[in-house]
């Protein structure tokens, strides 16, 4: 059975108190910090990168778990960048990996620069992308990222129609990490943890909670059920 993980999303604090509330999540029982890196191409928005994320690790210091989701047209280029910043694991998007022209790409190519930097691989699928895009890789990475939302955003309606996907993973890899992201809050973790995903990414139903020790407590109670 695979252990269940709650990741607080950076995005949705207060981004001029980034390391208090980063503080504050881990004291109400967080057991990584999700940080969503955006390039402003890959996706619509610009949040931060590497210097941003170093900062943080000195802030909050050596034993907090960095989960790096990197919404960015060029996954290669930020490897060694945000490894040196303190990432604990670096999420690629698959659909970036297959078109990045940086390196002599192939994902295998870049799960193992990721690894030679001494990073957890992971690696995320938009709601577009057919589950069977990644069946090859599964074996090279830690952990297989479902988006229930269009990545680029926070605060946006989970899509329960996401969960066939994160079925058949479960089915068909018992043991493989399946972390989904987006919308995820009280009133939809249910079915994300019925169909067997086991890392829970959320933003707002976090921070905007008056008691985050109280929502990520749920969150993972109904994961572990
Ligand atoms: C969206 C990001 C998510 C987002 C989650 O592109 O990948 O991590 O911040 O925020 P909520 O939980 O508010 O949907
Ligand atoms: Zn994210």
């Amino acid at each position: 059975c695979v252990e269940c993980a709650i990741g607080p999303s950076m995005l949705a604090s207060d981004l001029s108190n980034l390391s208090s509330n980063a503080k504050s999540v881990i004291a109400a029982g967080a057991d990584e910090l999700h940080l969503d890196v955006m390039d402003g191409h890959f996706v619509p928005n610009i949040t931060w990168g590497a210097p941003v994320i170093k900062c943080l690790r000195k802030s909050v210091g050596e034993d907090a778990y960095f989960d790096c989701h990197m919404m960015v047209s060029s996954p290669s280029q930020w490897v060694k960048d945000i490894a040196d910043a303190g990432g604990s694991r670096y999420c690629f998007h698959l659909e970036a990996a297959l078109t990045d022209s940086n390196i002599n790409s192939s994902v295998v190519e870049l799960c193992k620069l990721i690894r030679s930097c001494g990073m957890e691989v992971g690696v995320a699928l938009k709601p577009g992308t057919d589950v069977s895009a990644v069946r090859d890789f599964v074996s090279l990475v830690d952990m297989v990222l479902v988006m229930t939302v269009e990545p680029g955003f926070g605060g946006q309606k989970f899509m329960p129609n996401m969960m066939p996907k994160v079925v058949h993973l479960r089915d068909t890899f018992p043991n493989l990490n399946i972390q989904v992201d987006g919308g995820l809050s009280p009133s939809t973790i249910d079915v994300a943890a019925k169909a067997g995903a086991n890392s829970i990414v959320a933003g707002s139903a976090v921070f905007k909670a008056a008691d985050k020790e109280e929502v990520i407590l749920g969150l993972r109670n109904t994961v572990e059920r």
